[in-house]
């Protein structure tokens, strides 16, 4: 079979990435996180690679969490850096900021953290406890306060009203472009969303374009994403 050479549209582009989830620590040995397994990032990562680009990943890693494998040639082009925390994910990505043409931010950040972790392990007891949680950081919204230049694409993983969320973050966060997915209900799965290799969505574009892109496999979405923005 003929060899398809691959399209370098994204030879000039520097991608500055956030993926997978952020997690908070409850105290020495418990956390709380999210769903997320970093793999939708980790295909938009691969597929801007295979078009040339390099690729600043900042990832919050937990348990499981997919790395992106960059096609043969491409290793040096991929700058992986990882963290845990919405803060340590900001600083990460503020640093990388200057360099980078576009942002990409697939990143599932904890939009809480606990307010006062413990140093040490917290000991069993028979009376409920409450745990203070406050805001963390934005770190979208950072990055796009710092900005010079670079175009932004946004993820929303909606269960409710995609479409209608996904326009509403677009103009909120002031992107040049959002995807927005459909994420299955508590309790019932799905062939889109968290830990899974398909997903579909919709891709709205600050001028107004909407594309909708059909149930695929993840890598498969990505290079849809990428053909319509690079
Ligand atoms: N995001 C971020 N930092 C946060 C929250 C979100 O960088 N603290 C980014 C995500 O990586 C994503 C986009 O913002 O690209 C939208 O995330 P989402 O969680 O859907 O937006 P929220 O404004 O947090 O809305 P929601 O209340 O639905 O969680
Ligand atoms: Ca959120």
């Amino acid at each position: 079979a003929a060899v398809v050479p691959p399209v370098l549209d994204l030879q000039d582009a520097r991608i500055l990435m956030t993926a997978g989830p952020t997690t908070t620590a409850i105290d020495a040995v418990r956390y709380i996180t999210n769903h997320s397994t970093g793999r939708m990032g980790a295909a938009m990562a691969e597929e801007a690679l295979r078009r040339g680009a390099v690729v600043d990943y900042v990832l919050g890693v937990d348990k499981g969490v997919v790395r992106p494998v960059p096609p043969r040639g491409s290793e040096h082009r991929l700058h992986l850096v990882e963290v845990r925390t919405a803060e340590e994910m900001a600083a990460a990505a503020l640093e990388k900021l200057p360099q980078a043409t576009g942002v990409v931010a697939t990143a599932a950040v904890m939009d809480y953290s606990v307010a006062s972790p413990s140093a040490s392990k917290l000991k069993r007891a028979t009376d409920a406890i409450a745990l203070d949680l406050v805001p963390s950081t934005d770190v979208l919204g950072s990055l796009k306060q710092a900005a010079n230049g670079q175009w932004f694409l946004g993820f929303a993983a909606e269960t409710d009203n995609v479409e209608e969320h996904g326009a509403g973050k677009l103009k909120a966060k002031g992107l040049d472009y959002l995807f927005a997915n459909q994420v299955s209900k508590l309790g019932a799965p799905g062939p889109t969303g968290f830990a899974v290799g398909t997903n579909a969505g919709i891709l709205l574009s600050a001028k107004g374009d909407r594309h909708e892109l059909a149930l695929g496999a993840k890598p498969e979405i990505a290079r849809q994403i990428w053909d319509l923005i690079a």
